[in-house]
């Protein structure tokens, strides 16, 4: 499910966000460097620009979210564009309508792009596969399969604090066999070309053969921390084990649990990331996700950017220079 081909037109422009497999570094950069531009528009006091005026952007998610429904959401409308939230509580498929039915119907109602969390792998690829040629889908979160806004986000993280990725080592610590999030992180850090990635898991939550993914596998915290300069917690997954993968959460805060204390064992410049929701005393401790190092929130800020960026440059438009904004003037792309 590389879905290369379908992300990129003809001209190697981005049309469909689905996953990080399959992209160009420069993709990945370009992205960032979109949404570090947009990065103003966010801290001006009017933070709208009028790139997608007249488009409808429908945020279509079928499971339940609040971070990256949201972000999405205000991305979308500080750039103008016109937002339909609808979630599946609330939604036909509860009666019995096919996914294909519900793209069609929504399609006929002129709509852009489609931003899509489902609980199953693959759901996105599907509406990209079926979409009309104008259509946009963006992948709010697959299953265990992908979740490349929230990776790009994460990369946008670090860059900002650490100025590049080649020197670094990064490590995941936490469910990473059910994380859609590690999956995109993984491949875009080594695509980036981060010096070193590595995941910390106990057995029950790695993969299988979780080295084939270009990481270097610690099943003790103490160890996979050591000297790294970017610490990623995930959260316990619970809603995608089947059966009990863990003696008790107060166990796995025991050996797995992100402290103070441990964290002095990471390079003295180290940040803290996490995707959220955080679970406090289960994978992290409240000094460490309210400390000095943790940089969870600003996560937060700069996902809006990075979805801004994701929209705008699958609509094919960008930012333009401020003299052009200035004047409510917007320029296409190429
Ligand atoms: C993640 C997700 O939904 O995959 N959260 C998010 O998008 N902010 C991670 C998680 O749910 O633990």
């Amino acid at each position: 499910m590389s879905g290369a081909n379908l992300q990129v037109d003809e001209n190697g422009r981005l049309r469909h966000f689905l996953t990080v497999e399959g992209l160009h570094r420069g993709l990945l950069v370009e992205i960032m460097d979109t949404a570090e531009s947009f990065l103003g528009v966010v801290e001006q006091s009017v933070k709208k620009v009028p790139l997608l005026r007249g488009k409808t952007i429908v945020n279509l998610f079928f499971e339940a979210s609040t971070r990256t429904r949201t972000t999405f959401e205000l991305a979308a409308k500080r750039l103008s564009a016109d937002v339909l939230n609808i979630n599946v509580d609330a939604s036909a498929t509860v009666k019995g309508e096919t996914l294909l039915d519900t793209l069609r119907n929504l399609e006929a109602m002129h709509c852009d792009m489609f931003v899509v969390r489902h609980a199953d792998s693959g759901t996105a690829h599907f509406f990209a596969r079926h979409a009309a040629p104008h259509v946009s889908v963006i992948n709010a979160g697959d299953g265990r399969h992908a979740h490349p806004t929230q990776a790009l986000l994460d990369m946008l993280t670090i860059r900002r604090h650490k100025g590049g990725f080649d020197r670094l080592r990064v490590v995941i610590v936490g469910d990473i066999l059910h994380s859609r999030v590690a999956r995109s992180q993984i491949r875009a850090l080594n695509l980036l070309g981060a010096g070193e990635v590595r995941v910390v898991a106990p057995h029950t939550l790695l993969p299988v053969r979780a080295e084939t993914l270009g990481v270097r596998v610690f099943h003790d915290l103490e160890a996979g921390i050591r000297d790294a300069d970017v610490i990623i917690m995930l959260r316990l997954q619970h809603e995608r084990m089947r059966g009990a993968l863990l003696p008790s959460e107060h166990e796995y805060f025991r050996l797995f649990g992100l402290t103070a204390e441990r964290l002095t064992l990471a390079a003295p410049e180290a940040i803290v990331m996490h995707p959220g929701p955080i679970n406090r005393g289960v994978e992290i401790d409240s000094q460490v996700a309210d400390g000095a190092h943790s940089v969870i929130l600003e996560q937060v800020h700069y996902g809006i950017a990075v979805r801004m960026a994701v929209m705008s440059l699958a609509m094919h438009r960008r930012i333009p220079a401020p003299e052009a904004r200035e004047a409510g003037a917007e320029r296409e792309i190429g």
